[in-house]
């Protein structure tokens, strides 16, 4: 089975209830990671690749890992997804790089760090649906704006700047209607990275109940949750106990996450989660056996520990089960359904 548009897997999820893992890679491992944790649990899955992934593997590496992934799971659906677009121009290289599904992040300018205008964020999230529904390609947008400090660096919002640009239901309901986007990604507290919450979250910084409001407003347009890592304090003591440094952190909580999907969240983004996992099993081999050089040394467990958080975050999101039972559409198939 080739890969499939975004919008035939939410679609599916939406009349069952449940969320699919959006898990980001960078490598041939983390693409094997999710494949056997789909695998072991029958799930379908959306694989997304950020610019910085894409530059970091280079497309032609990440095109062909994706066809190695369809080749070696025909029974898994498999979306290609790209994160985080910053324009009109990166959303049509993904999309012709095979692509199945693009993010036009448009709450934010070309930049990707300065919030933009509503006026912005319409006009370069309709031409790219113009571009990608004529392919049957699905498209996300954002409405809202995400935080994003990774380890102290400074990408991205401050919390405090991104309290300030959670997403307004009222305007939510008009940008779907002006865009007609597949998916809409809202800012509801959390941020990306490790450093999301100094407690244990409650009501006043993860704003679930803007969730509720926008899909009642909305009850037809699958919602997505960014930054939606748990930092489970398993991973964070790992990285720790062999030597790192990671500051005590909270993430998102995986019952909020299934409170999100009651209430209309289908597409649930996790990388954090993934690479912490994947450092503190790295660590761990380089602590115990410092003679050891040959990267699968490392690389092998450092999969299996990925491999473990996806699986977890599969059943959680109750995606599990349910490779086989989608009915399928290319994205040629999808193309007479925008007309
Ligand atoms: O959007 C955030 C994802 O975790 C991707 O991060 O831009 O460092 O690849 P990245
Ligand atoms: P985390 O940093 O919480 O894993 O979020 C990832 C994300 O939102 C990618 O778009
Ligand atoms: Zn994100």
């Amino acid at each position: 089975m080739p890969l499939v548009p975004l919008r035939v897997l939410l679609d599916h999820a939406a009349e069952n209830n449940y969320g699919v893992a959006a898990l980001n890679v960078n490598n041939m491992e983390q693409i094997q990671a999710i494949m056997m944790a789909a695998q072991e649990t029958d799930s379908p899955v959306i694989i997304q690749a950020s610019r910085g992934a894409r530059a970091y593997s280079n497309d032609a590496y990440l095109r062909h890992l994706m066809l190695a992934a369809v080749e070696l799971n025909p029974t898994i659906p498999i979306v290609m997804h790209l994160d985080h677009g910053n324009s009109a121009e990166t959303c049509s290289s993904a999309i012709a790089q095979n692509f199945t599904s693009v993010m036009m992040d448009g709450s934010l300018s070309a930049d990707g760090k300065t919030p933009s205008s509503y006026e912005y964020n319409v006009e370069v999230t309709k031409a790219v649906v113009a571009e990608a529904h004529a392919k049957g390609i699905s498209v996300e947008g954002e409405i809202g704006a995400l935080g994003g400090i990774e380890d102290g660096h400074g990408a991205g919002l401050s919390e405090e700047e991104a309290q300030e640009h959670l997403t307004d239901p009222v305007q939510a309901e008009q940008f779907v209607g002006d865009t007609n986007v597949d998916a809409l990604a809202v800012a509801i507290g959390t941020s990306h990275g490790a450093y999301k919450f100094k407690k244990k979250p409650t009501g006043d910084v993860l704003r679930m109940e803007l969730i509720e409001d926008i899909h009642k407003r909305l009850p037809n347009t699958h919602l997505v949750m960014h930054g939606s890592s748990s930092v489970p304090q398993e991973l964070q003591d790992i990285i720790n106990q062999y030597g790192g440094k990671i500051t005590q952190t909270y993430g998102v909580p995986v019952d909020e996450i299934k409170r999100g999907i009651k209430n209309g969240v289908r597409k649930i983004n996790v990388d954090t989660d993934n690479r912490l996992a994947i450092t503190g099993a790295i660590r761990k081999v380089f602590v115990e056996t410092p003679e050891a050089f040959d990267p699968r040394a490392y690389m092998k467990p450092a999969r299996e520990a990925m491999k473990e958080v996806c699986k977890a975050r599969m059943i959680a999101f109750g995606q599990a089960g349910f490779a086989g039972k989608i009915p399928l559409k290319t994205c040629s198939e999808m193309v007479d359904f925008y007309k």
